[in-house]
């Protein structure tokens, strides 16, 4: 049973994989060809946090293969207090064919690959976003070509999106480095388990912006507070002043250097608005990709 809980549960060999499913497949689309790889088949959505482009990239994937969505929040899924977490796990699974979760505890999406007896995606928990990065290394491919050698610089909070870029990044052979104020920056724990998986992972982090972003091919950034940390939005946005991705920053990378976010974006705060409607800003296809790297993930998903 494949199962996607984090990028450490892949091989580089799987990484390749769902990318270049995910490139063929997009291929397909754009020439009109709609395979029925998923029909009959059933996708079971539990959220715990809002979604646009998880929830409905999923979605669309799914249903362009030929199978079905059903989506639930937590509350409707009764994970609050209704049912046993092992006992809603072991019923959906009874239902469907695979099951992507976003949840605040990495611990919820262990159960369900417990339990659930199907595959199970995480499709953000507050450690790991790996559908995310997947897709960003899918948008690299397109943009760059091969990636390999290539430095994408994370200027931000150490968070669950930077957790993925560092992992994805290891497996495909880019150079990585953070650029995260002091107190937000990616644990040595972390680091430590990434360089013992990737003893060559080209990885540096950094308590400024500048020298994370000096001479990279693609600048990141994400929200300074994540779903769940709302109550610190004001406090955050003083410390994160100086991790602005804005024009004097993008003037550090390489030139035209790619800049990408996740979404969604706070414009005037991570990321200055002229930045995100800059040619070098790739932000619409990272996010369309979402879609054709959910294909690309099913289909390695669901091969017998
Ligand atoms: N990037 C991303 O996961 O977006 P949503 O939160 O809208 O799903
Ligand atoms: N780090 C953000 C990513 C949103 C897609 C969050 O967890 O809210």
């Amino acid at each position: 049973m494949k199962h996607l809980t984090s990028l450490f549960d892949l091989t580089t060999s799987e990484v390749h994989s769902i990318l270049d499913r995910a490139a063929r497949l997009k291929a397909a689309w754009r020439k009109g060809v709609r395979e029925p790889l998923c029909a009959g088949r059933v996708l079971t959505q539990i959220f715990e946090k809002p979604s646009l482009r998880t929830r409905v990239s999923f979605e669309a994937a799914m249903m362009q293969l030929g199978g079905s969505a059903v989506f639930m929040t937590a509350k409707e899924a009764g994970l609050e207090g209704r049912e046993q977490h092992d006992d809603i796990a072991k019923v959906v699974g009874g239902y469907s064919d695979v099951i992507v979760l976003r949840t605040f505890a990495q611990s919820l999406i262990e159960t369900f690959v417990e339990h659930a007896g199907k595959p199970v995606v995480n499709g953000l928990s507050d450690d790991y976003h790996p559908c995310q990065a997947l897709t960003d290394v899918l948008t690299l491919q397109e943009h760059f070509g091969d990636v390999a050698g290539r430095t994408l610089a994370y200027i931000g909070d150490g968070n669950n999106v930077a957790k993925s870029l560092v992992l994805v990044c290891a497996h495909v052979g880019m150079r990585c480095t953070i650029g995260a104020p002091e107190g937000f920056q990616l644990s040595e724990e972390f680091l430590a388990q990434v360089r013992q998986q990737f003893p060559q992972a080209q990885l540096e982090q950094f308590s400024n912006a500048q020298d994370a972003a000096a001479d990279a091919d693609a600048l990141y950034t994400d929200v300074w507070a994540s779903m769940g940390q709302e109550e610190e939005k004001e406090q955050r946005a003083q410390i994160f002043r100086d991790f602005q991705v804005n024009t004097a920053l993008l003037n550090v990378a390489k030139p035209q250097a790619a800049f990408m976010h996740c979404l969604p974006a706070r414009r005037g705060l991570e990321v200055t608005d002229n930045v995100m409607s800059s040619p070098n800003s790739i932000v619409f296809p990272q996010a369309e990709n979402r879609m054709h790297l959910a294909k690309g993930l099913f289909a390695w998903l669901l091969e017998q």
